[in-house]
Parts: structure tokens; sequence; C-alpha cells
């Protein structure tokens, strides 16, 4: 894991290279991505990223009804092998839609092959949630390779911002204010993806619970869980300058109602592109986890349970 982080602008760099050769013909009205795990976090970056455009994320074995000729879908899964993302490819191939897959082999990579259709091969070796960018870059290229997207000044403006800046030292500061608290991680809506994938960090790595919660809902309901004084929480609020300005007033209010049960950390996102935002901020949630592991003496690469799970529920479906 460490060398993962110690590597992640080269990661990036390599990143930014892949898909560009994939030029597909065709007018696309929305983007599917479908991915389970460390392989739906592109999709949900995508939709952080491009906001604006129509964007659905599959996390299931089953495509949308309403995909069709017209839609674009992505399939994301760094093994390859993920029988939900498999599924989901041959619902694609019955429909007709134009689909791109995106693995380090795997049977998505073979079936892609078979199918013809446009494959993105990303290098193996990595924990799929650190691989985001090699999965989240390639589907940025195809998409701007079609019109739909401008992001090769963005994907530059991350690539520098994680080069240069040095996070240890806030990452470190909070990684020893979480031990021992429950990590909750607030955001608005649309960086949901951001915050979900700290979420993620803080399981995977360190093996503790978090949760993650979206303004302005949360003021709906969540907030009244901070009149119970008793519970170990430390909340986290990722802000971005170009929030609403009304989920700004909600963060600022609700940072001080509930600084009176628990305690908040204000965290703001740094870089002044959406990508570069996105990608520095989960380089420093990444950064924060491991910290916290290390502290706690657990091994953030063992996903043993995870890989038992799969093996338990058998290979059935990679044989049909
Ligand atoms: O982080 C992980 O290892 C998991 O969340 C995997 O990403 C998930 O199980 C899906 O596997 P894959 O990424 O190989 O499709």
């Amino acid at each position: 894991m460490k060398e993962a982080l110690d590597g992640f602008a080269i990661q990036l760099m390599e990143a930014k290279k892949l898909g560009r050769d994939i030029h597909l013909a065709g007018h696309f009205n929305r983007v599917v991505v479908c991915g389970m795990g460390g392989s739906g976090v592109p999709g949900d970056l995508l939709k952080a990223y491009a906001s604006d455009m129509d964007v659905d994320v599959v996390k299931n074995y089953f495509i949308p009804r309403s995909v069709d000729k017209r839609t674009l879908m992505f399939l994301v899964s760094y093994s390859g092998n993920t029988e939900e993302t498999l599924s989901c490819f041959r619902q694609g191939l019955r429909v007709g839609c134009q689909m791109v897959g995106i693995s380090s082999g795997g049977k998505l990579q073979e079936l892609c092959r078979q199918y013809r259709v446009p494959h993105v091969d990303v290098p193996k070796g990595y924990q799929p949630r650190i691989a985001y960018p090699l999965q989240l870059f390639p589907i940025l290229n195809v998409l701007e390779n079609l019109g739909l997207v401008s992001s090769a000044p963005d994907i530059d403006e991350a690539v520098d911002l994680v080069k240069n800046a040095d996070f240890t030292g806030h990452a470190r500061q909070l990684a020893a204010l979480l031990v021992g608290k429950l990590p909750i991680i607030y955001s608005s809506e649309r960086m949901f993806g951001v915050a979900n994938r700290w979420r993620i960090a803080f399981l995977e790595n360190c093996k503790i619970f978090a949760a993650v919660g979206v303004f302005p809902e949360i003021d709906h309901n969540e907030l009244l869980a901070y009149a119970n004084p008793r519970l170990p929480f430390h909340v986290m609020i990722l802000h971005d300058e170009d929030d609403y300005r009304r989920i700004k007033d909600r963060m600022k209010l609700t940072k001080k109602l509930i600084s009176r049960t628990a305690h908040v950390t204000e965290i703001r996102l740094s870089g002044k592109g959406r990508l570069a935002k996105i990608v520095s901020s989960i380089f420093l949630g990444d950064l924060i986890s491991f910290y916290l592991a290390e502290s706690m003496g657990v091994d953030p690469t063992d996903i043993s349970l995870v890989e038992d799970f799969k093996k338990q529920l058998g290979s059935g479906y990679l044989s049909l």
C-alpha cells in the first residue's frame, strides 16, 4: 500500500494515456458505468466530475431497462472476473448498446475480444480502490474523443497537484484524531463519489465502520443522531468552494450544531478544477486511512475476507 501511495503520481501519468486510442462512432445520449466495490468508484466519480451529463452507475447484476442503442456503457472490473459486471456485459450485448470494457485481464477481457468490444487493458498489481484513476481516466479519454467532455487539461492539473503537494502532515494529523472514533464523512450530493471513496478507504484499509452522508439530505434526519452525546463520532465535512451557496450555509450551520456532541473537522478540497479536487482529496483520504491503519496495527492490503467470500460463493457465473 505504501508503495502504491508513494507512486500515486506515476500511476496518474500512466492512467492519463489509457483509452486515448478508442474512437467510437455514434451519438450517445447517456452513459452507464457498471462496476462493483473499488471498480464501482469510477462511475461515482464520473458523476461528480461531469455532473451535467446523464450518468447512471450500476452496482448490481442488472442494467436499467431504459438502456438502448444510444447508451454508452462502460464495464469496469479490475480483475475482469466480477460476476455482477459480467452479467451487465451480457445484457448490454443483448440490447446492442455500445460498450467499452476496462480490466486488467480476466473474463471481461476475453468477452470483449470475442465480441469485438473495445477494451482498455489496465496494468496489473494494484488494489482496485487505489487503481481508480487507471479506470476513470480512460473513461474520460473515450468521452473526450467523442466530444462529450473536455478533460485533458483537468487530468494534467490533477497529476500536477498530486505530484507537487505534500499531504503527509495533514493526513497524519487527521489520522491521530480518528483513533478510536467512527469516521463520518459529509459532502454535497454532487461530491458523494468522493465522500464514499473516503468511506471505502476506512472500511478496506482500516477495517472499521465508516459512514457517509450528503447535504442537504442529512439536515432532514441524520442531524437528530447528534442529540445523543455518547457516540464516538469524528465528522469530516468535505467543502468544495463550488458547492451551491445554500449547501455552504448548511455546512456551516450543521457544523455549529453538531459540534456540541461530536468532533468535527472541515476539509477544504484543494485544486482549481473539479478533477484535481476529486483526485487530490481522495489521495488525502487514502493517506489518512493508511496512517490510521498503521497506528492500529492493521494491514491495509488484507482483503482476505472479501476474497474468501468470492471463493465460497463460487465461480458459477464465470463458466456460463
Ligand atoms: O477493493 C476491492 O478489492 C473490491 O471492492 C473489488 O474492487 C470488488 O470486489 C470488485 O472486484 P473487481 O474490482 O476485480 O471487479
